[in-house]
Protein backbone atom coordinates (compact mmCIF):
# COMPACT_ATOMS: atom_id res chain seq x y z
CA UNK A 1 0.00 0.00 0.00
CA UNK A 2 1.48 3.00 -1.18
CA UNK A 3 0.18 6.78 0.25
CA UNK A 4 0.96 9.89 -2.03
CA UNK A 5 -0.08 13.51 -1.83
CA UNK A 6 -1.65 15.37 -4.57
CA UNK A 7 -0.69 18.48 -3.98
CA UNK A 8 2.46 21.45 -4.96
CA UNK A 9 1.68 23.49 -1.54
CA UNK A 10 5.11 23.91 -0.22
CA UNK A 11 4.15 24.40 3.50
CA UNK A 12 1.50 21.47 3.32
CA UNK A 13 4.43 19.29 1.41
CA UNK A 14 6.19 20.37 4.24
CA UNK A 15 4.01 19.15 6.89
CA UNK A 16 2.91 15.91 5.21
CA UNK A 17 6.56 14.68 4.59
CA UNK A 18 6.75 14.99 8.44
CA UNK A 19 3.72 13.02 9.44
CA UNK A 20 2.53 10.64 6.53
CA UNK A 21 4.17 7.73 5.96
CA UNK A 22 4.66 8.71 2.12
CA UNK A 23 5.85 7.09 -0.80
CA UNK A 24 5.20 9.80 -3.69
CA UNK A 25 3.89 13.26 -4.59
CA UNK A 26 1.42 14.37 -7.56
CA UNK A 27 0.80 17.73 -9.27
CA UNK A 28 -1.46 18.66 -12.32
CA UNK A 29 -1.27 21.64 -14.26
CA UNK A 30 -4.76 22.76 -12.01
CA UNK A 31 -3.00 21.82 -8.76
CA UNK A 32 -0.07 23.91 -9.91
CA UNK A 33 -2.23 27.13 -10.24
CA UNK A 34 -3.82 26.77 -7.30
CA UNK A 35 -0.07 27.88 -5.97
CA UNK A 36 0.48 31.09 -8.33
CA UNK A 37 2.26 32.99 -8.18
CA UNK A 38 5.90 31.34 -9.08
CA UNK A 39 8.25 30.88 -11.76
CA UNK A 40 7.39 27.57 -12.71
CA UNK A 41 11.16 25.71 -12.32
CA UNK A 42 11.64 27.17 -9.55
CA UNK A 43 8.34 25.61 -8.14
CA UNK A 44 9.10 22.14 -9.35
CA UNK A 45 12.54 22.41 -8.11
CA UNK A 46 11.67 23.46 -4.47
CA UNK A 47 8.74 20.34 -4.43
CA UNK A 48 11.30 17.97 -5.55
CA UNK A 49 14.16 19.49 -2.43
CA UNK A 50 11.22 18.74 -0.24
CA UNK A 51 10.75 15.46 -1.16
CA UNK A 52 14.11 13.57 -1.17
CA UNK A 53 13.39 9.90 -1.32
CA UNK A 54 9.65 10.43 -2.43
CA UNK A 55 8.43 9.39 -5.86
CA UNK A 56 7.65 12.83 -8.13
CA UNK A 57 5.30 12.38 -10.61
CA UNK A 58 4.46 15.62 -12.81
CA UNK A 59 1.91 15.87 -15.50
CA UNK A 60 3.07 17.18 -19.10
CA UNK A 61 1.12 19.61 -20.65
CA UNK A 62 2.08 19.05 -24.30
CA UNK A 63 -0.63 17.82 -26.20
CA UNK A 64 1.11 15.88 -29.17
CA UNK A 65 3.35 13.40 -29.00
CA UNK A 66 6.52 14.40 -30.17
CA UNK A 67 5.88 17.65 -27.71
CA UNK A 68 5.19 15.13 -24.92
CA UNK A 69 8.58 13.20 -25.21
CA UNK A 70 10.46 16.53 -25.55
CA UNK A 71 8.82 18.02 -22.58
CA UNK A 72 9.55 14.70 -20.43
CA UNK A 73 13.05 15.11 -21.43
CA UNK A 74 12.80 18.87 -20.29
CA UNK A 75 11.32 17.63 -16.86
CA UNK A 76 13.96 14.92 -16.33
CA UNK A 77 16.65 17.60 -17.22
CA UNK A 78 15.07 20.13 -14.71
CA UNK A 79 14.51 17.28 -11.59
CA UNK A 80 15.84 13.98 -12.59
CA UNK A 81 15.87 11.55 -14.26
CA UNK A 82 13.91 9.49 -11.85
CA UNK A 83 10.80 11.18 -11.96
CA UNK A 84 7.32 9.57 -13.11
CA UNK A 85 6.07 11.39 -15.95
CA UNK A 86 2.51 11.84 -16.12
CA UNK A 87 0.75 11.05 -19.46
CA UNK A 88 -2.46 11.66 -20.00
CA UNK A 89 -4.16 8.74 -21.59
CA UNK A 90 -5.13 9.51 -25.34
CA UNK A 91 -4.11 8.91 -28.26
CA UNK A 92 -0.97 11.10 -28.19
CA UNK A 93 -0.34 9.93 -24.77
CA UNK A 94 -0.40 6.74 -25.37
CA UNK A 95 1.95 6.75 -28.36
CA UNK A 96 3.79 8.21 -26.44
CA UNK A 97 4.12 5.92 -23.61
CA UNK A 98 5.42 3.53 -25.34
CA UNK A 99 8.48 5.66 -26.66
CA UNK A 100 9.11 7.20 -23.22
CA UNK A 101 9.41 3.33 -22.06
CA UNK A 102 11.30 2.86 -24.38
CA UNK A 103 14.02 5.06 -23.19
CA UNK A 104 13.74 4.07 -20.12
CA UNK A 105 11.59 6.83 -19.02
CA UNK A 106 9.35 6.41 -15.74
CA UNK A 107 5.22 6.46 -16.76
CA UNK A 108 2.34 7.35 -15.26
CA UNK A 109 -1.10 7.12 -17.21
CA UNK A 110 -3.26 10.04 -15.97
CA UNK A 111 -6.91 11.25 -17.00
CA UNK A 112 -7.94 7.40 -16.45
CA UNK A 113 -11.54 7.19 -16.59
CA UNK A 114 -12.39 3.69 -18.61
CA UNK A 115 -10.51 0.57 -17.63
CA UNK A 116 -10.00 0.09 -21.57
CA UNK A 117 -7.88 3.19 -21.29
CA UNK A 118 -6.14 1.85 -18.22
CA UNK A 119 -5.47 -1.58 -20.34
CA UNK A 120 -3.79 0.01 -23.27
CA UNK A 121 -1.55 2.16 -21.11
CA UNK A 122 -0.46 -1.34 -19.06
CA UNK A 123 -0.01 -2.89 -22.38
CA UNK A 124 1.94 0.77 -23.90
CA UNK A 125 3.91 -0.07 -20.65
CA UNK A 126 3.05 2.72 -18.11
CA UNK A 127 4.22 2.04 -14.61
CA UNK A 128 1.28 3.53 -12.87
CA UNK A 129 -2.66 4.02 -13.72
CA UNK A 130 -4.13 7.05 -12.63
CA UNK A 131 -8.03 6.16 -12.51
CA UNK A 132 -10.17 10.09 -11.53
CA UNK A 133 -12.52 8.37 -8.81
CA UNK A 134 -14.28 11.73 -7.46
CA UNK A 135 -14.64 12.88 -11.66
CA UNK A 136 -15.76 8.88 -12.43
CA UNK A 137 -18.73 8.74 -9.69
CA UNK A 138 -19.47 12.46 -10.90
CA UNK A 139 -20.39 11.04 -14.61
CA UNK A 140 -21.93 7.67 -12.94
CA UNK A 141 -18.86 5.42 -13.99
CA UNK A 142 -18.50 3.03 -10.87
CA UNK A 143 -14.63 3.40 -10.58
CA UNK A 144 -14.83 0.76 -7.76
CA UNK A 145 -15.46 -1.73 -9.91
CA UNK A 146 -13.24 -0.43 -12.86
CA UNK A 147 -10.60 -0.82 -10.81
CA UNK A 148 -11.07 -4.28 -9.65
CA UNK A 149 -11.25 -4.98 -13.49
CA UNK A 150 -8.19 -3.26 -14.01
CA UNK A 151 -6.71 -4.95 -11.25
CA UNK A 152 -7.44 -8.39 -12.57
CA UNK A 153 -6.16 -7.47 -15.55
CA UNK A 154 -3.04 -6.43 -14.34
CA UNK A 155 -2.93 -9.86 -12.40
CA UNK A 156 -3.75 -11.91 -14.81
CA UNK A 157 -1.66 -10.83 -17.24
CA UNK A 158 1.79 -10.26 -14.75
CA UNK A 159 1.98 -7.11 -15.18
CA UNK A 160 4.18 -4.93 -12.85
CA UNK A 161 2.01 -1.80 -12.94
CA UNK A 162 0.30 -0.13 -10.29
CA UNK A 163 -3.25 1.56 -10.07
CA UNK A 164 -2.55 4.76 -8.20
CA UNK A 165 -6.26 6.44 -6.86
CA UNK A 166 -6.43 9.42 -7.85
CA UNK A 167 -9.11 12.89 -7.43
CA UNK A 168 -10.68 12.09 -4.64
CA UNK A 169 -12.74 14.65 -2.43
CA UNK A 170 -13.75 12.62 1.08
CA UNK A 171 -12.52 9.39 2.93
CA UNK A 172 -15.05 7.06 1.35
CA UNK A 173 -13.78 7.03 -1.80
CA UNK A 174 -10.29 6.69 -1.15
CA UNK A 175 -11.22 3.93 1.07
CA UNK A 176 -13.60 1.86 -1.47
CA UNK A 177 -10.49 2.60 -4.34
CA UNK A 178 -8.00 -0.02 -1.94
CA UNK A 179 -10.79 -2.12 -0.90
CA UNK A 180 -11.59 -2.71 -4.66
CA UNK A 181 -7.49 -3.15 -5.58
CA UNK A 182 -5.94 0.13 -5.82
CA UNK A 183 -2.12 -0.66 -5.09
CA UNK A 184 -1.76 2.82 -4.16
CA UNK A 185 -3.81 6.48 -3.60
CA UNK A 186 -2.62 10.07 -3.99
CA UNK A 187 -4.94 12.47 -1.43
CA UNK A 188 -4.98 16.13 -0.46
CA UNK A 189 -3.17 16.07 2.76
CA UNK A 190 -5.48 18.07 4.27
CA UNK A 191 -8.42 15.06 3.76
CA UNK A 192 -6.55 12.88 5.69
CA UNK A 193 -5.44 15.39 8.39
CA UNK A 194 -9.36 16.01 8.79
CA UNK A 195 -9.77 11.86 9.58
CA UNK A 196 -7.20 11.96 11.88
CA UNK A 197 -8.44 15.01 13.52
CA UNK A 198 -12.31 14.19 13.46
CA UNK A 199 -14.39 15.05 16.65
CA UNK A 200 -14.79 10.88 17.26
CA UNK A 201 -11.00 10.44 17.45
CA UNK A 202 -10.13 13.58 19.35
CA UNK A 203 -13.14 13.03 22.09
CA UNK A 204 -11.76 9.82 22.24
CA UNK A 205 -8.38 10.84 22.96
CA UNK A 206 -9.42 13.60 25.45
CA UNK A 207 -11.53 10.76 27.44
CA UNK A 208 -8.21 8.42 27.57
CA UNK A 209 -6.00 11.85 28.62
CA UNK A 210 -8.15 12.29 31.38
CA UNK A 211 -8.26 9.01 32.95
CA UNK A 212 -4.55 8.22 31.86
CA UNK A 213 -3.67 11.65 34.50
CA UNK A 214 -6.22 10.00 37.16
CA UNK A 215 -4.58 6.68 36.77
CA UNK A 216 -1.44 7.27 36.97
CA UNK A 217 -1.53 10.75 39.76
CA UNK A 218 0.21 12.93 36.67
C1 LIG B 1 -3.49 13.33 -9.65
O1 LIG B 1 -2.67 12.61 -10.15
C2 LIG B 1 -4.64 13.84 -10.41
O2 LIG B 1 -4.22 14.67 -11.42
C3 LIG B 1 -5.58 14.55 -9.47
O3 LIG B 1 -5.85 13.71 -8.36
C4 LIG B 1 -6.87 15.01 -10.13
O4 LIG B 1 -7.68 15.57 -9.14
P1 LIG B 1 -8.98 16.46 -9.46
O5 LIG B 1 -10.01 15.58 -10.06
O6 LIG B 1 -9.37 17.00 -8.13
O7 LIG B 1 -8.56 17.54 -10.41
Amino acid sequence: MEWMIDTANLNAIKEAVDMLPLSGITTNPSILKAELPFDYETQLKAIRALTPGLTMHVQLGSEDCEGMLEEAAYLQNLLGQDIYVKVPTTEAGVKAMRRLKDRGVNVTATAIYYPLQAMLAVSAGADYLAPYCNRMEQNEIDFGKAIEQIRDMIDLGGYEAKILGASFKNAGQVVRAIDSGAHAVTVQPAMLRSVLKSALVTDAVAAFTKDYALVTGK
